[in-house]
C-alpha cells in the first residue's frame, strides 16, 4: 500500500470525489482472469465505499452462502480431473446453482436494503471460462443465466484485464514467496491457451455490451491500477446518477 491515501488516489484525473457515496443500491461485479489482481482492488473499493458511508454486501463466486461454499469445493477440487473430468454442462450448471442461491439469499435482500452489492466474479466468469475458454455456446449460458438470475443482472461489470504473462507471474508461487504452489485449484492449473481464450472472452463481452462493462488495464503497480479503476468508476457512477 502506498503512502498516498486511497481517497486522494480516488480523485485522480479530476474525478469528482463524491462518487463512492453514490454506490448504494447498485450491483457491481469485479471480474477478470486468474492473476488479474481484482481481489486486491476489491478490498480497496470496499474500504472507499464504507468510508463514504455506504454499507457494502461483499459476495464471492462460486460460494458466498453455505450451499454455495459446498458447491465451490466440488467445482475447484482438482481430484475430479484424475477420476473423470467434470462435464462442461455439469460445471456450468453448478456455477449457476451456486449463483441462484446467492441471489436469493444475499444479493436481492441487500439491494432492497440500499446496500452496494460488490461481487467477486459473477455470470461474466461463466461466459469467459465455460463459454470462451471451454467452448460452451453463449446462448446456452445466457438461457440458464436467465433462470438463475431472475432479472438480477449487475449494473456494472469491472473487468481487470491482464496479458497471460503478467497473470502467470502474479500466480507464480516463487514470485509470491511460496516454495510450492499447493493452492493452485483446478481452474488455475489449466494451460496458457485456455487462459488466453478466457481473457479474450472478457474483452468480447465488454465490446458487445459497453454500457454494462468497464475494462481496467490491470498491468503495473497496485496504485496505478487503483487510480485507473477509480477514474473509470467515477465516470460510470455519474452515468448511473444521470439515468436515475
Ligand atoms: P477465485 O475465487 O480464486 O476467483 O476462483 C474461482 C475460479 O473459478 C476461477 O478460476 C474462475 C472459475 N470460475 C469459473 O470457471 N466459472 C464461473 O462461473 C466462476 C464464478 C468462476
Amino acid at each position: 500500500m502506498s503512502a498516498v491515501s486511497d481517497d486522494s488516489l480516488a480523485r485522480e484525473g479530476g474525478a469528482p470525489a463524491d462518487w463512492p457515496g453514490k454506490l448504494g443500491g447498485r450491483f457491481v461485479v469485479f471480474d477478470g482472469p486468474d492473476g488479474s489482481g481484482k481481489s486486491t482492488q476489491f478490498r480497496r473499493l470496499v474500504g472507499l465505499a464504507e468510508a463514504a458511508g455506504v454499507t457494502v454486501c461483499e459476495v464471492r463466486e462460486p460460494g458466498g452462502t453455505h450451499i454455495g461454499e459446498e458447491i465451490r469445493k466440488v467445482l475447484l477440487d482438482a481430484q475430479h480431473e484424475e477420476e473423470a473430468p467434470i462435464d462442461l454442462r455439469c460445471e456450468m450448471l453448478l456455477f449457476m446453482a451456486s449463483r441462484a442461491q446467492l441471489i436469493a439469499q444475499r444479493v436481492r435482500p441487500a439491494l432492497a436494503r440500499g446496500e452496494l452489492v460488490l461481487a467477486d466474479r459473477f455470470i461474466s466468469s461463466t461466459l469467459a471460462y465455460q463459454g470462451a475458454g471451454g467452448g460452451l455456446p453463449v446462448e446456452e449460458i445466457i438461457a440458464v443465466g436467465k433462470v438463475a438470475l431472475q432479472e438480477c443482472w449487475p449494473d456494472l461489470v469491472v473487468v481487470f484485464d491482464v496479458d497471460a504473462a503478467t497473470a502467470r507471474a502474479r500466480m507464480n508461487p516463487l514470485l509470491r514467496g511460496q516454495e510450492f504452489d499447493t493452492d493452485q485449484d483446478r481452474m488455475e492449473s489449466k494451460g496458457d491457451a485456455f487462459h488466453r481464450k478466457v481473457r479474450q472472452g472478457y474483452l468480447d463481452q465488454a465490446t458487445n455490451d459497453p454500457g454494462h462493462y468497464l475494462v481496467v488495464d490491470a498491468r503495473g503497480e497496485e496504485d496505478e491500477v487503483y487510480g485507473r479503476m477509480c477514474a473509470g468508476l467515477a465516470e460510470r457512477v455519474k452515468q448511473f446518477t444521470d439515468k436515475g
